[in-house]
């Protein structure tokens, strides 16, 4: 189709500099720089260190993808951009550089959240999305359970983590085995060498009297620290393989368990899994088989379009402009807490119909971590 929307997305949200290009549902260019290794000595992302990263990848990381797509800046039809939540300076690189080109170009731009951009990305692999769709979001800075009847305009949280976020508590559990950051892909890995019944860890919040979609991971998280921390100190040897084994087992037991749950209540037929998290090989496996059981379609992006990057951000801003959606005004502000229900942020001179207090109503309470 001639007349899809060719969008650039820019995403800096936290530690990946991303810049992707699509035309509609057809990805064309997605490059991403990560920051990632300069954050590794630190266990976890430093906010001043992402920040500078961005500054000098930006530039060159959009050359790269219009090299990629084969497109020239002017052929652009909008520039969307991750307006939050996310690091506020962070933020700030992408929300700026987005204004410079989309003004310099004379193209719309379009602030957009993150969280729905996560969900939005499945379109470049699997088509138009279903609606409503059910999304369960993983990543390091969000574990989030949301409805979605228009992706680019309703997403309703059904539920969040009330502290770690799922990869947070992958990262924290790797570092007390001593695997290293970012974590949830070593354990992962060496999750494939144990046994996930070794040991019986808690699942959180799945208890009669516990709120049906929310998450709770910290629990968890020091129970795998206690029992490693035993096993030392009895000077007998940690079993990597069977711990990273057992604690996967319990994130992705309560993640799919409630997953399914919220698509069964809500009367949708699939599910969509997106963020960081999403790459990880046993909960792709364990949604499947569940899924497969209650004849429920799964969507899950490969790997590449699950964690943070540029094409999931242009993705959105499309279906923006291919619905007709108004775009942001140049005075579009980056806003570290944009809570999910804010698909889009029109700017500072629209006038604002959403009240930002709702966002911790719905538990986002560890957005960035
Ligand atoms: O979406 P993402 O790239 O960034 C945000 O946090 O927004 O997600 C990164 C997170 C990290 O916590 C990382 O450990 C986790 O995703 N992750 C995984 C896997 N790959 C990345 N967790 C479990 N299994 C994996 N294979
Ligand atoms: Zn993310």
């Amino acid at each position: 189709m001639p007349d899809e929307p060719l969008v650039l997305g820019i995403e800096t949200s936290c530690d990946e500099t991303g810049v992707g290009i699509v035309r509609g549902h057809t990805l064309l260019a997605d490059a991403v720089a990560s920051s990632v290794d300069e954050h590794a000595r630190y266990g976890g992302v430093v906010p001043e260190v992402a920040s500078r990263a961005h500054l000098e990848a930006m530039v060159p990381t959009i050359q790269r993808a219009l090299k990629e797509a084969g497109v020239a800046a002017g052929d652009l039809d909008a520039v969307a951009v991750t307006a939050g939540p996310g690091l506020a300076g962070a933020l700030l690189v992408g929300v700026s550089a987005a204004k410079a080109y989309a003004y310099a170009l004379g193209k719309p731009l379009y602030g957009v959240n993150h969280l729905a951009s996560h969900i939005c990305v499945d379109q470049l692999e699997h088509g138009a999305l279903p609606e409503p769709t059910m999304a369960l979001l993983v990543s390091g800075g969000h574990s989030s359970l949301l409805l979605a009847p228009d992706i680019t305009g309703d997403v309703r949280p059904l539920g969040a983590t009330i502290d770690d976020a799922a990869g947070e508590a992958f990262d924290k559990v790797a570092r007390v085995l001593g695997l290293g950051f970012p974590g949830g892909p070593a354990i992962d890995r060496h999750a494939r060498d144990g046994d996930p019944a070794a040991i019986a860890f808690p699942r959180g919040l799945t208890g009669g009297r516990d709120p049906l979609y929310d998450f709770s991971f910290s629990g968890l998280k020091t129970a795998v620290a206690r029992w490693v921390e035993a096993r030392r100190r009895d000077g007998q040897d940690v079993p990597v393989a069977d711990v990273a084994a057992s604690f996967q087992e319990a994130v992705v037991d309560v993640l799919t368990r409630k997953a399914l749950r919220a698509c069964k209540d809500n009367g949708v037929d699939h599910l969509m899994i997106g963020g960081g998290v999403a790459a990880n090989s046993r909960l792709r496996a364990l949604a499947l088989e569940r899924c497969e059981g209650a004849g429920i379609r799964l969507r899950v992006p490969r790997p590449g379009l699950c964690t943070d990057n540029g094409a999931m951000v242009a993705a959105l801003g499309a279906e923006m402009v291919a619905r007709g959606r108004p775009s942001s005004t140049f005075d579009l502000p980056a806003d570290s807490s944009l809570p999910v229900t804010e698909v889009s942020v029109p700017g500072h001179t629209h006038t604002h119909t959403h009240a930002h207090s709702h966002a911790h109503e719905a538990g986002e309470g560890n957005l960035y971590g």
